[in-house]
C-alpha cells in the first residue's frame, strides 16, 4: 500500500527505500565509530588518567558487544525486506551512496531499538498500560460483544508505530488495521509481527546510545527481552492487518470506521487540522474517536517543514468545529515513551484523553 503514483515517485520512494535500509546496515559502524572516537581520547590522556579511567575503558569494550548484539537483531529486521511490499520491489542489496543515511535516520534506528522495548517487552509494560489500557478500555466500552460481534466493528489504529495497540484491539476480537508510514517501523514490525515465534527469543540493548545520564555501567548494557508474548498466538480467525502509507493519503473512503485510536498520534502532523478532519470523514456517522497523547508536534522544529501548533483548548475548538461531540476529556495523564526508567533525566507527559463521537 505504499504510494505509486509516478515514474518520478517510483525512483524517489525507492531512494527513501534505500536509504533507510542504510541507515539500519550503517548501524554497526557508526556506533563503533562513536565508541573509537572515546576509546581514542582516552588513549591520549595522561597515563594516569587511563589508569584512572581503567573501568571506564571496559565499560566501552561491553558496549561496544552490546552494538554487535544489535546489528545481529538488524540483520533480522532489514533481512527480507525487499520483498515487503507487493507493489513495489526493491534492491536492498548494495549501499548507493547517492542515499547515505542522515543523522536523523541514524537517530531513528535508535529509536526504533527503543521502540522494542516500549511496544514488544515487559521492561515496557508499564508503559503500555499507562498509554494503550485507556484507549482498550473506551473500546469495550463503546463495542461489548453482547451488543454486535466483535469482528464486525471495524478499528483503524493510524501512527501505529510496532504495532502493539493495534494487536491487542484485535486479540480482543475486533478487526484492527494498524496504518504506518515510516519505514523503521515497518521493517520492525514486520520483523516482530511475522518472524517472531515465541516468547523472549530475542535481546536488544536499547540504552547503551545513552552516554549521559547515566548511574551505573550496569545500567547501560542492560538488555531487554522480546517478544513478551508470542505474536503468532493471535486467535486464527482474528482480524489484523497493518497498512503503509501515508495516513492522508491511504484513507479517503469517508464513513468507513466504526472507531479510530490514536495514541501519540495527531501532533504527528504539519497540519492537526487535515488529520481531526480525515479523522472525522472516514468514521461512520456514530463512530468513536479515542485519542491518548501529548502535542508534541513533530514538525515544530524541523527546518524546511511547514507546522501549526494550537495550544489543546485551540485543538478542542477545532474538534468541535469540525463537527465532533466530546463524550470525555481528562488532562494530565501520566504518560512516558520510549523511556529509560534507570536514565538520571526521564520525561513524563501530562497527557490529554478524550472520546469523541461523529453524531
Ligand atoms: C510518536 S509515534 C506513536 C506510535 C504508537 N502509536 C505508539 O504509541 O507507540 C507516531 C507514529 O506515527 C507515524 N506517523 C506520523 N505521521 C503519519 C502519517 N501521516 N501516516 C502514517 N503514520 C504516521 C510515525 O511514523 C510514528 O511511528
Amino acid at each position: 500500500m505504499m504510494g505509486n503514483n509516478g515514474p518520478t515517485d517510483d525512483v524517489e520512494e525507492k531512494e527513501h527505500f534505500q536509504r533507510i535500509v542504510n541507515a539500519f546496515r550503517y548501524y554497526r559502524s557508526f556506533s563503533l565509530q562513536r565508541l573509537a572516537t572515546s576509546e581514542a581520547y582516552v588513549s591520549s590522556l595522561p597515563s594516569h588518567h587511563q589508569t584512572l579511567l581503567t573501568s571506564y575503558r571496559s565499560h566501552l569494550e561491553d558496549i561496544r558487544t552490546c552494538v554487535e548484539h544489535n546489528y545481529e537483531i538488524i540483520k533480522l529486521i532489514t533481512a527480507d525486506v525487499a520483498t515487503l511490499f507487493e507493489n513495489v520491489k526493491h534492491d536492498a542489496g548494495q549501499v548507493k551512496s547517492k542515499v547515505h543515511p542522515t543523522m536523523s535516520d541514524m537517530e531513528k534506528v535508535q529509536s526504533t531499538l527503543k521502540q522494542i522495548v516500549r511496544d514488544w517487552s515487559k521492561d515496557g509494560e508499564e508503559e503500555r498500560s499507562a498509554c494503550y489500557n485507556p484507549i482498550i478500555e473506551e473500546i469495550e466500552l463503546n463495542f461489548p460483544p453482547a451488543q454486535r460481534p466483535s469482528e464486525q466493528v471495524q478499528i483503524l489504529v493510524p501512527g501505529a508505530g510496532l504495532g502493539r495497540l493495534a494487536f491487542e484491539i484485535a486479540k480482543r476480537g475486533y478487526s484492527c488495521q494498524g496504518n504506518e508510514f515510516s519505514l523503521f517501523m515497518l521493517f520492525a514490525s514486520n520483523f516482530v509481527l511475522n518472524k517472531c515465534q515465541g516468547v523472549e527469543t530475542f535481546r536488544v540493548y536499547p540504552w547503551t546510545q545513552q552516554f549521559v545520564n547515566t548511574l551505573s555501567a550496569a545500567d547501560v548494557t542492560r538488555g531487554s527481552s522480546f517478544p513478551d508474548l508470542d505474536p503468532s498466538s493471535l486467535p486464527r480467525h482474528a482480524q489484523f492487518s497493518m497498512a503503509a502509507g501515508d495516513f492522508l493519503e491511504v484513507y479517503t473512503e469517508a464513513s468507513t470506521w466504526d472507531c479510530i485510536a490514536t495514541c501519540f498520534f495527531i501532533d504527528c502532523a504539519n497540519n492537526i487540522v487535515s488529520f481531526i478532519e480525515t479523522i472525522y470523514k472516514i468514521l461512520k456517522s456514530g463512530g468513536v474517536w479515542i485519542n491518548l497523547g501529548p502535542l508534541l508536534y513533530h514538525y515544530s522544529d524541523i527546518p524546511g517543514e511547514n507546522s501549526i501548533e494550537p495550544t489543546y483548548e485551540m485543538v478542542r475548538e477545532i474538534i468541535q468545529g469540525i463537527g465532533f461531540v466530546i463524550e470525555k476529556e481528562r488532562t494530565g495523564v501520566k504518560t512516558t515513551y520510549s523511556q529509560n526508567v534507570r536514565s538520571m533525566l526521564k520525561y513524563e507527559y501530562d497527557s490529554v484523553f478524550f472520546v469523541c463521537r461523529k453524531p
